[in-house]
Order: C-alpha cells, then structure tokens, then sequence
C-alpha cells in the first residue's frame, strides 16, 4: 500500500471529511478573486460590445445557477440588442431533465443584469422570444435585450458582487415579520416563510433528507454531480464554473485532503457519497426553517420570472445578513414534488425550496464564474 492510498483509506480520511474547524490560511486576496484572476476588466475583448456592456454582463454572471452549471450563453445582434439564450451543454439531464432550474438560473443572470444595467445608464427593455420548454424543437434563444440610454441609477452593486449561497451557521432564531415582509415584496408576495418546528417545515426538513438520497442512489445523478465537481485549483481555474471544495464548503483540513488526495471519481465513491448525506442531514436540522417561492405557471416566462424574483429577495436578504441554502433534491424528484404538493394549498406551484437563516458574519463569496468572452457568442 503506498501512502497516498494509505492516507486515502486511513481514519484520517474519514475524520478531515467530517469537516475540521479551519486552518488560517493567511492569504488576504479573496479566493474568488484569486481563482478567477482579479477584477473584471472595462476593456472589452469582444469588438461588438461596449465597455459598459462587457461590465453589466459581468454582473450579470454572478448570478448562483443550480451546481454553479452557469448554463447562459448571450449573443450581441449589435451593441444594445442582445439575445440571451439556454447553453445545451450546461444542461443538467439527470436532475432538470426539463430545464426547470437552468430557467430559473437564466431569470436570476436576467435579475443581475438589468440591475447593472440600471447602474450604469441604460433601461433593459426584455421579450421572451422562446416558445415551449418541452418543444421537441426547443429553441435555446430565449429572451430578446434592449438597452436604452437613460440617466444612471443609484443602484447598490456590491449586493451583486458580495452575495452568496450560503449553508452553515444559519441561527435558528425566527426571521422577523419585517424581513419576511420586506423579501416577500421582492418577491411580488410569491413567497412563503415556514419557521422552524412548524408542521411544514418539519416536512421540508424530511424530505430534502430523503430526497438527496433517493439521488446518492442514482448512479446518473451521482455521476452527473461528479461531471460538475471540480476538486483542484488547476481545474477551477481552467473551468471556472461548477462545485468546488469552497463552494461546498468543506473547509480547512477537509478542503486540503478532496484537492490532493482525491481523484474526479472518488466523487462517486461511497466514502464521498455518505459524507454528502450526514452533510445534508446536519444542514436540514439547521437553520430558521424554510421560504417557499412559487410561480404562476410552468411557461418559460413563469420560470424566468421566478429566478428573477428569486435573486431580488435573495440579493436583499444578503443586506438583511439572512442566509439562502436553495435545497431543490425535492423538487427535482417526482416523489419529493408530490409530496410537497400534497401538503400545500391546491394549485401551489413550488419553484425554490430554500433554508435560511440570520448570520453573525456573512461569508465572502467563494464560487467561481466563466469570463464574459466565454459565454458571448457572435
Ligand atoms: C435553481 C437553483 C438551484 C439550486 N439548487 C441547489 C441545491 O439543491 N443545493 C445546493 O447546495 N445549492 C443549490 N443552488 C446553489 C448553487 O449551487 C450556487 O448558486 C452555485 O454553486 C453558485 O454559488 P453562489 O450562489 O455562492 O454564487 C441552486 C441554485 C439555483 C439558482
């Protein structure tokens, strides 16, 4: 047995993945800024767009996107027409077979993005210009952009650049009927507080934990998860998109074995698989309880309308110091959608189960995404 396999197999191993308190690691540039090479530029390096266009999409691309899968791609008719569209190969098959949380990312970029845009002058003027989801000749163009000059709004960027998802430490103290007020608003009243010990949110708790499961059983879905996982900084930096050791937020110890010690496949390992578990076993018990956001319908529209509502209240409930954890195995599953449909009002229609909770510090940012000439097509 050489040491690398002892390491892998020892005690060791299992102890650091149960998550050890966290190393100073003394380094004073932000791991985000540091695994995607500094700041965003304002040269543009696309010839048809401007240099407050590169920017706003820059923006815009900080939005969270289910695995981190980023699944946008922008294509600039001219410099203030833009067509947003669905990249097919970020899809995530197994898990969104129909393109359910990739549209709810896609509403959350557009969220960003007319926020930046607000910032920096220009009015965003949006069609939907996609027909059916499940189209069998679904067209991947899905909304139609166009900027207008207008004055600059005094509009708060830093809540785009400084958000986060975030899944530990959450307090167990009620939120306030002010914040759920506040985010409901946002939110267009689409959203649902369920505190802790309360009948729903017990149920909630339940079925995130059976759920993420029912998935650890599914060798596609565990595959899919690992096609996602980027376990290296050499990996990050070459993809800068997906689930990293941050992101997951497996830290100190924990963090320093998953980058050395382990292999891509080792991610559908039963070591790995079992963690994940007591993991989400932990999280679900931690925690205020649960929002709730729903849509209207099912339509493209609805969805988009949904992750853009989704990242208003989310950005808020950054300033608010409230966490937001989306847990969306159960909404993923047939058995978990029944369920949680069976226990609300007839005609609910759930688009965001999300955990939350108030923070004593709110973590840095620590996910990675693809520079703008990455996801801009001509
Ligand atoms: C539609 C959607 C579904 C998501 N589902 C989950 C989930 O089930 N579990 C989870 O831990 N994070 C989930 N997330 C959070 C993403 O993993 C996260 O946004 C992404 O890794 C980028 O990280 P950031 O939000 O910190 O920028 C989801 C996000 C979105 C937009």
């Amino acid at each position: 047995m050489n040491r690398r396999h002892f390491l892998k197999t020892g005690a060791a191993a299992t102890a650091v993945l149960a998550g050890m308190p966290m190393l100073t690691t003394g380094c004073r540039t932000s791991l985000r800024t540091r695994l995607m090479d500094g700041q965003p530029s304002t040269e543009t390096k696309i010839p048809e767009m401007t240099a407050d266009g590169y920017r706003i999409l820059h923006y815009a691309s900080l939005a969270p996107s289910g695995h981190n899968s980023q699944p946008w791609f922008v294509r600039i008719k001219d410099p203030d027409h833009w067509i947003i569209g669905l990249d097919t190969d970020r899809r995530l098959p197994v898990v969104d077979g129909n393109n359910t949380e990739a549209l709810l990312s896609i509403g959350a970029f557009l969220e960003n993005l007319v926020q930046a845009a607000a910032a920096h002058g220009y009015r965003v003027h949006t069609t939907i210009i996609a027909k059916d989801r499940f189209d069998p000749d679904f067209n991947p163009d899905l909304v139609s952009i166009r900027l207008e000059k207008t004055q600059p709004e005094n509009m708060d960027l830093h809540r785009l650049t400084s958000r986060r998802t975030v899944k530990s430490h959450l307090s167990d103290r009620p939120l306030t009927p002010g914040d759920v007020s506040a985010l409901s608003r946002l939110a267009d009243g689409h959203l649902f507080y369920f505190p802790k010990n309360t009948t729903h949110a017990d149920h909630m708790a339940e079925q995130a934990v059976a759920n993420y499961i029912i998935q650890m059983k599914n060798r596609a879905a565990v595959q899919e998860m690992a096609k996602w996982t980027r376990l290296k900084d050499s990996t990050i930096k070459e993809h800068r998109d997906g689930l990293t050791p941050a992101g997951m937020e497996i830290q100190g110890l924990a963090s320093w074995y998953v980058k050395y010690l382990m292999d891509p496949e080792d991610v559908t390992g039963q070591t790995f698989i079992d963690k994940g578990i007591e993991k989400t076993q932990h999280q679900a018990k931690e925690g205020a309880g649960w929002l709730v956001i729903t849509g209207d319908g099912n339509s493209v529209a609805d969805l988009i309308a949904s992750g853009r509502r989704f990242q208003r209240m989310a950005l808020e409930a950054k300033n608010r110091m409230i966490a937001i954890h989306p847990m969306s195995q159960t909404l993923e599953e047939t058995s978990g959608r029944k369920s949680i449909t069976e226990n609300h009002s007839p005609g609910t229609i759930p688009h965001f189960m999300l955990r939350v909770g108030y923070l004593d510090k709110y973590p840095e940012p620590v996910s990675v995404r693809r520079p703008v000439e990455w996801f801009v097509r001509a």
